[in-house]
């Protein structure tokens, strides 16, 4: 038996590569390790019984929460039945058809099929192949570029990284590749003309998308990618009137929507999609995180009738299609998917979404929105998040040197409560797990106003 305190943290320290972490702190034993060993509902727990109330849900996955049985009970059922078999040439497994049936139920109108993967990246990967797929198909092998936002997030491989529009995934790994392009991200808080109206900035978005179009030459461009809600990125709801006045510029050009829903699928914004939060058509739509609630890792290409037409045109030309993984559609994983979106179902967890949600942004508000230091309070559904400037009436930042974010996150683990410091700016993330209760959002509030206090006090 390892001794837990000690070789555990030695062995850390000297084999364990973690990622998005600081390499050479941890190693050097200048960062915490804390290892995680429980959780039930919203609260995890540490190897030295420190529990923590969880209003990141991980990574904005564990919609659920922690301790469902019904889940792990799937997964072990389904691994004594049959741990694996693939799916290519046709196979399948109980779970992986059933799962595919649940979510195209769930879906937005005019939505086909589903390409199972392992991770929002991998997903997004897909979509790439498959854009471009589906334009050699139809005879245009120049439509290949693929317009992003800055801020976007869209996962951490090559041509994942370069959608992904955050300077922290692209420095000295040589992204963004092309033809991967970005545009304007729609952040009205940080928008540089401040005498602009929302909707006026809405426009400013979709002329700078519409410019870029034209530039490239709309032979060239494929499609474009976005969450509806920007997440990583800051956690920044979409302007008033933005999704429409975008996909006329999409629909003009003819170019492909992929909504990433990594983040805002299967509730998260007190709807099963953010599109039908935002009225958003797409033509492909990504998933993962909330499809299994991270019990297990699944992530899917949700491919629209549209798209799916020419793909079987693609087939019955080519072949079978070139495009798998050993992992797609694992029946273990699919198991925990549709136990996962039967329990979303069985406990009413978007309607609680929607409560507490609601209830916990106008707490969040109520309590920060005035304080000097605090440019907006914003979200949606279980989403929200807190911008700190440094000077309110002129929206002066902070010094990202002065780590304001990651100081208020810390202070607030301190007092018990998990919320992620955004990577670019100084953003405090809130997605805590869809059963939260009011009580634990009152909590969360109030420990979040201790937090800021304690950090603004030392600056
Ligand atoms: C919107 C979005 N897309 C894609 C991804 C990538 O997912 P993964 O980390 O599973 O590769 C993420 C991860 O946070 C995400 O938020």
């Amino acid at each position: 038996m390892l001794d837990q305190t000690n070789e555990l943290t030695a062995f850390d320290r000297d084999h364990f590569f973690h990622p998005s972490t600081h390499m050479g702190m941890h190693a050097r034993g200048e960062t915490p390790t804390r290892v995680v060993t429980g959780g039930k509902g919203a609260t995890i727990v540490d190897r030295d019984g420190r529990e923590s109330l969880d209003a990141f849900a991980g990574l904005y996955c564990v919609n659920v929460g922690y301790g469902r049985t019904e889940i792990a009970d799937a997964i072990a059922t389904q691994a004594h039945k049959l741990p694996y078999y693939h799916a290519y040439v046709g196979h399948g497994s109980e779970p992986a058809i059933q799962l595919a049936k649940m979510i195209i139920d769930r879906a937005p109108a005019g939505m086909s099929r589903v390409y199972f993967g392992l991770s929002g990246s991998d997903a997004n990967e897909t979509n790439i192949k498959l854009i471009w797929y589906y334009n050699n198909v139809l005879g245009r092998p120049e439509k290949k570029k693929i317009i992003s936002r800055w801020r976007g997030y869209h996962g951490s491989g090559v041509m994942t990284g370069s959608l992904t529009g955050l300077a922290l995934f692209h420095n000295a790994f040589d992204l963004p590749r092309a033809p991967i392009l970005h545009t304007e991200a729609p952040y009205y808080f940080r928008r540089a003309d401040r005498s602009m109206s929302e909707e006026q900035f809405s426009q400013f978005c979709a002329d700078k998308l519409e410019e870029m179009i034209l530039a490239e030459g709309p032979h060239t461009v494929a499609a474009f990618i976005g969450e509806p809600l920007l997440g990583t990125g800051g956690i920044v709801p979409p302007p008033a009137g933005y999704w429409e006045k975008i996909q006329a510029v999409l629909t003009k050009y003819d170019v492909l929507l992929v909504a990433d829903e990594v983040v805002t699928g299967f509730g998260r914004l007190g709807t099963m999609f953010g599109s039908d939060h935002y009225g958003i058509k797409p033509d492909l739509i990504t998933i993962a995180k909330g499809l299994t609630s991270a019990y297990l890792p699944l992530s899917g290409t949700i491919v629209s009738e549209k798209v799916w037409d020419v793909l079987v045109q693609g087939s019955d030309q080519l072949g079978a299609i070139g495009h798998g993984w050993t992992y797609s559609a694992h029946p273990l994983c699919a198991a925990a998917g549709v136990a996962n979106l039967d329990l979303i179902d069985k406990l009413d967890l978007i309607e609680n979404v929607r409560t507490v949600g609601a209830h916990f942004r106008a707490a969040l508000a109520a309590a920060l929105s005035d304080h000097a230091h605090v440019g907006e309070v914003r979200g949606n559904g279980l989403l929200a998040a807190v911008e700190f400037v440094a000077d309110k009436d002129d929206r002066v930042f902070f010094d990202p040197e002065q780590k304001i974010g990651p100081r208020i996150s810390a202070a607030l683990a301190e007092r018990g409560v998990i919320g992620r410091a955004m990577p670019e700016g100084d953003i405090l993330g809130f997605a805590p797990p869809f059963c939260l209760t009011q009580e634990e959002a009152d909590v969360v509030v109030g420990k979040t106003l201790e937090a800021v206090e304690s950090v603004m006090t030392q600056i």
